[in-house]
């Protein structure tokens, strides 16, 4: 099977787990229920949860338990964009090929499926504790709960948004990307390792593989958003453009960021080789994303 094949065989395994975790559209809350369903099945790439999968798999993980976790933060990812897109943020009509959550059930909806999104990961990732109740488990909820949070995803929104309009400094963005884009990726690669018995000191280069990774991802997102099309992207474009970020781009022209994503991709792929533990269809994932159109 070719590396595109392989891939794509994996990112089917993940709709149907997703849809194993998804809630029946029943109840007097139905509308949310949809609202949730609506967002989560409209595709994406499941990057996240292929991430994990193969970090578990590297270190030689195989039980289900990781499948709680890799549902969950998919979760968390799409609960992002739902609010990433509401008119108090990005204000953005498209998502994933579709019509933003928000656009469809109407903003309190949208603030609910977020919301509602959120909760139904950690209500997913608590299962694993049926499957195995070790450190491990306990360990890989401190970290999905973390990265996703005020350290983490929200405090990059955070800072994303209160700086629309200036003009900030390469220090402010690197802190914005590191901790809006790379912390659910270092939490799904971290997750992955620490559920399969990696040592300290391999999740700690696994967590400095994720930031890379995250952090050419986020560069080739500003690239895509002044160079690619809504029907290809799935999302509209000139967005960022639309609300006034700074981003990579602005910063520092599109060929520097090319060069960029390429070089920090190299040094993610070059943390990834410190480890005695190998996985060749992870570093071409990682690879393939240097030249991303999606
Ligand atoms: C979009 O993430 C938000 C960013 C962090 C750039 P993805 O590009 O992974 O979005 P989906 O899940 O494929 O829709
Ligand atoms: C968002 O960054 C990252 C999130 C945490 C959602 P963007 O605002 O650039 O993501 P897109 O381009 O809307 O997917
Ligand atoms: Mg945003
Ligand atoms: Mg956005
Ligand atoms: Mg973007």
């Amino acid at each position: 099977m070719s590396f595109k094949e392989e891939l794509q065989k994996r990112t089917e395994e993940i709709e149907e787990l997703l849809r194993r975790y998804l809630p029946k559209e029943e109840g007097f809350q139905k509308t949310v229920l949809e609202a949730v369903n609506y967002s989560v099945t409209a595709g994406g790439k499941r990057l996240r949860p292929i991430l994990m999968r193969e970090t578990y798999r590297m270190f030689g993980g195989s039980g289900p338990v990781i499948e709680p976790y890799m549902a969950a933060i998919e979760m968390i990812h799409t609960y992002s964009l739902v609010h990433d897109d509401l008119p108090a943020m990005d204000n953005d009509e498209y998502r994933r090929g579709r019509k933003t959550t928000h656009a469809v059930y109407g903003e309190a909806m949208g603030i609910l499926a977020g919301d509602a999104l959120l909760n139904l990961a950690f209500e997913t990732a608590a299962q694993a504790f049926e499957l195995d109740l070790s450190e491990r488990t306990a360990k890989a909820m401190r970290i999905l709960a973390e990265k996703a949070g005020i350290y983490g995803m929200i405090g990059g929104q955070v800072v994303d948004v209160e700086s629309e309009g200036y003009a900030i400094s390469r220090e402010k963005l690197d802190f914005i990307y590191r901790l809006k884009t790379s912390a659910l990726i270092e939490s799904s690669m971290m997750i992955g390792a620490v559920l399969a018995g990696a040592t300290e000191d391999e999740v700690e280069r696994i967590e400095r593989t994720a930031r890379d990774v995250g952090l050419a991802f986020q560069i080739q997102d500003d690239i895509l958003d002044v160079t690619s099309t809504l029907e290809v992207l799935g999302k509209p474009i000139h967005s960022d453009e639309k609300n006034e970020k700074t981003t990579y781009v602005t910063l520092e022209g599109l060929d520097k960021a090319r060069q960029d994503v390429e070089e920090i991709s190299k040094r993610a792929l070059a943390t990834l080789a410190s480890l005695e533990r190998k996985n060749p269809f992870l570093e071409e994932l990682i690879t393939m994303l240097i030249t991303r159109e999606k």
